[in-house]
């Protein structure tokens, strides 16, 4: 487990906790860049209004909302586009404790077809509500490593919201997305990039 992972049950047992729920919206693809590199997989991530990047999703009141009635409603906000999200998507809580009050994080995901992730963009660039205020634009990660570094390692050195970063990580080990191998060469040359 990653520092700060707890179970579902326990983050919602925490007293006086908030909590966000993200997810990740995925799809293979054929695309190739510039005819050549495979792009392999769209992996949907945000522009937020902070500058920062991270998943769509946001605060959640288990009070009067389930986990995923408030992640489908955040969706619906902030993508324009109806997803009912089950429990089926969830992967994984995490608490942030270094936050007033502590916040915990529940991190959810979607394959989906590649044209149901157009519409979904789409949607976003278009009717989405919180468009241009909460939400700057949709963003696909990039999953190649280009000479150079460019792509993924380009990428991930750019700032995230909170642990974004790293369920991104995971999750695209966790599905095959990259391999292992792939993603610590791709940090080694994020890290470079830091310096
Ligand atoms: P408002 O409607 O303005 O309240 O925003 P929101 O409900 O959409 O909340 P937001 O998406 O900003 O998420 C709430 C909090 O969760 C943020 O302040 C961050 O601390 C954290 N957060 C935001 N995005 C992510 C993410 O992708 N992953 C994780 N782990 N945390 C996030
Ligand atoms: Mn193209
Ligand atoms: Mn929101
Ligand atoms: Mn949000
Ligand atoms: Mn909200
Ligand atoms: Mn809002």
């Amino acid at each position: 487990m990653a520092s700060g992972e707890l179970s579902r049950e326990e983050a919602l047992e925490c007293v006086g906790c908030r909590h966000a729920c993200h997810i990740m919206l995925y799809a293979d693809t054929e695309e190739k860049l510039f005819g050549k590199t495979p792009v392999r997989h769209v992996v949907l991530m945000q522009m937020r209004f902070d500058g920062l990047l991270g998943f769509p999703g946001g605060l959640v009141d288990p009070s009067v909302e389930t986990l995923e009635e408030g992640l489908s409603r955040e969706l619906w906000e902030e993508l324009g586009f109806t997803l009912s999200v089950t429990p089926k998507d969830y992967l994984t809580s995490c608490l942030t404790p270094s936050s007033t009050p502590q916040l915990a994080t529940h991190f959810y995901a979607r394959k989906m077809d590649e044209q149901e992730i157009r519409e979904v963009e789409r949607a976003a660039a278009t009717t989405a509500t919180d468009h241009g205020h909460e939400v700057m634009g949709m963003v696909r990660a990039p999953l190649y490593t280009l000479k150079g570094g460019g792509g993924l390692p380009y990428f991930l050195s750019h700032s995230f919201i909170g642990n974004s970063r790293s369920q991104l990580e995971d999750a695209l080990v966790r599905f095959g997305l990259v391999t292992p191998e792939e993603l610590r060469e791709a940090l080694t040359l994020a890290e470079q990039r830091r310096l």
